[in-house]
């Protein structure tokens, strides 16, 4: 019988996972349909409990249902405790198994991008947001030994809060927390930044860049990307200013690529993925 996969979200119709996670299971032959779920929030209870009557062996979540699942499967993995968020269950046996891969997934795309920009770990990063994917940037920066960040977020409550959360981690680590445009006062020398504020927070600019010194940026991440493959807002800055940039695709790729082996058990088709976002957007995706 044909297995079943999907990625459950609100809205979900832009999401590129069942393009690439179909690719993934046609290229090693599994038997098996990737489909996405457009879940209303308040119906969100209701379509859990149907992904076993409809036999569903696995699905990836997305906004805004990443918290609410996290504390709807019956066991997590340690990192997806860490996150307070699930991006990826399994059906383990009769029960939901919930993992997060956009906290390996980050730290997978985020170490390459590094070593092309000269680096192992970064000084000094800035990081925007502290929504659900703000907490997996600073969680996997502060796991992979970074001594000092800062959270820059619209509501300075919500950055203090993660701080507050996060800081265990590492308790050795200065984490500075600002608004989005008291950065100057803060810090100056930042070495990369990383954006995880909602794609499209200024519409077709990014006005908090504009408080910082970009004299010492080394590299500039966007975890939002375009579907039509072109530069985001925040990235159009660092282009224009020939700072190394990376959108969220090769990160969007690596977590579903590392659902795929939570739901398989075997190696990801790697290249299989990436050429199927390639042939939709007409362009690399820089992976791998
Ligand atoms: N590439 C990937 O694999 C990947 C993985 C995860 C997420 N993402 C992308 O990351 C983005 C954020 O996702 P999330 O899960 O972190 O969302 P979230 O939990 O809803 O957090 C949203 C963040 O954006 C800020 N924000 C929203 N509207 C704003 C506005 N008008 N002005 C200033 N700040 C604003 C929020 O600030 P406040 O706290 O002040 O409200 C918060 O920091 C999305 O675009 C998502 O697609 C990509």
């Amino acid at each position: 019988m044909k297995r079943l996969y999907g990625v459950i979200g609100f809205p979900v119709s832009h999401s590129l996972s069942p393009l690439f996670q179909q690719a993934a299971f046609d290229s090693v032959g599994l038997d098996a349909a990737y489909v996405p779920f457009e879940i209303p929030p308040e119906r969100l209870e209701e379509a859990l409990e149907a992904m076993s009557l409809f036999g569903v062996q696995g699905f990836n979540v997305t906004l805004p249902h990443k918290e609410s699942v996290y504390r709807w499967v019956s066991s997590r993995d340690p990192v997806a405790e860490r996150a307070k968020s699930v991006n990826a269950v399994v059906l383990k046996g009769s029960s939901w198994h919930g993992t997060n891969t956009d906290v390996p997934g980050f730290r997978s795309v985020f170490d390459l991008f590094l070593k092309r920009t000269g680096k192992t770990i970064p000084e000094n990063p800035l990081v925007f947001g502290a929504g659900g994917s703000g907490r997996s940037v600073v969680l996997a920066l502060l796991e992979s030994g970074v001594t000092r960040l800062t959270i820059a977020n619209r509501s300075l409550e919500r950055a203090e809060h993660l701080r507050g959360e996060l800081q265990w981690i590492r308790p050795e680590s200065v984490i500075n927390v600002a608004g989005l445009s008291v950065l100057e006062e803060e810090d100056a020398a930042f070495d990369y930044v990383i954006n995880t504020l909602s794609r499209n927070a200024f519409g077709e600019d990014f006005p908090p860049l504009s408080n910082i010194n970009v004299q010492s940026v080394l590299g500039m991440m966007d975890l939002s990307y375009r579907p039509d493959g072109g530069a985001t807002p925040f990235l159009a800055h660092g282009i224009d200013r020939g700072i190394p940039v990376e959108d969220g695709l090769p990160m969007l790729l690596e977590q579903g690529a590392m659902s795929f082996e939570v739901w398989t058990s075997r190696p990801a088709p790697r290249k299989a993925m990436s050429a199927a976002i390639e042939k939709r957007l007409g362009r690399p995706v820089l992976w791998r």
